[in-house]
């Protein structure tokens, strides 16, 4: 049986994976990140003690601490069963083994939980959902989408992620998401569809490999850029 997930699973990364999953250098880090859907990931922790600015906003948030565990700790058993049983389907490289995975999962959803309380106090943990995001026009440099827009294709249709992307490029000029396959590896029904409706709207739509792959074959990610006046010739 190939790896299922019933609806989106609250289900979190480290700030390394993000890095490799978005190719962020330093001069990525040092722009004004918003992460869409970061749920339980410990990105905006890892990278606030680092000095780094990260908003996050996820419906997740709505919940207290305890139950976002609770829900954290159901899905690690359904996950980790499912990764067994599919194994062949993941690339054990960034990550060795399942138990390490499971260990890099719960060791990032208490890192996050720590923080979070801290996190709501800050304005850095957000409960909002996409396609519409409670900020101003370009109050930041950077929106990023992991493992929510692209991985849930068939429970978010092409008019949700083009609504998604354009709401992320209003709040940011650049918006990047990754992976570009749904749970059980297949590739995306909306890639081609997101690009033609941006490249149509003349913002540019590149697909680019980086540097993570753990399910098979997602190591690609989609980047989009407003472009500037200058090359408009404004
Ligand atoms: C699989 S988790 C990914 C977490 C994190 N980005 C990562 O890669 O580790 C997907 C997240 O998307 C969130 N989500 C669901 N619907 C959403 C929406 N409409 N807008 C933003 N996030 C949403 C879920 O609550 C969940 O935390």
């Amino acid at each position: 049986m190939p790896f299922t997930v019933d609806g989106v699973v609250p289900w979190g990364r480290t700030m390394d994976e993000y890095c490799g999953m978005f190719d962020l250098g330093e001069r990525d880090l040092r722009r004004r990140i918003l992460g869409c859907g970061d749920g339980p990931a410990s990105f905006n922790a890892e990278m606030t003690a680092q000095g780094y600015s990260v908003v996050s906003v996820d419906p997740l948030y709505a919940l207290e601490a305890e139950a976002i565990e609770k829900r954290v700790e159901e899905t690690y058993d359904v996950i980790l069963e499912q990764l067994a049983r599919n194994r062949d389907d993941f690339v054990w490289t960034c990550v060795p083994s399942l138990p390490a995975l499971g260990q890099r999962r719960m060791w990032a959803m208490r890192t996050f939980l720590a923080d979070f309380s801290r996190g709501l106090r800050e304005g850095r943990y957000l409960d909002a959902s996409l396609p519409d995001l409670p900020f101003e026009d370009n109050s930041f440099d950077l929106a990023l989408s992991s493992h929510f827009l692209f991985l849930y294709s068939k429970e978010f249709d092409l008019d949700f992620h083009v609504r998604a992307l354009e709401e992320m490029l209003r709040v940011a000029p650049e918006a990047r998401a990754f992976p570009l396959l749904q749970v059980g590896g297949a590739p995306s029904p909306h890639v081609e569809g997101v690009i033609d409706a941006f490249t149509a709207q003349d913002i540019q739509a590149r697909i680019e490999k980086v540097p993570y792959e753990f399910q098979r074959g997602g190591s690609q990610m989609l980047r989009l850029r407003r472009r500037t006046a200058a090359q408009t010739g404004g």
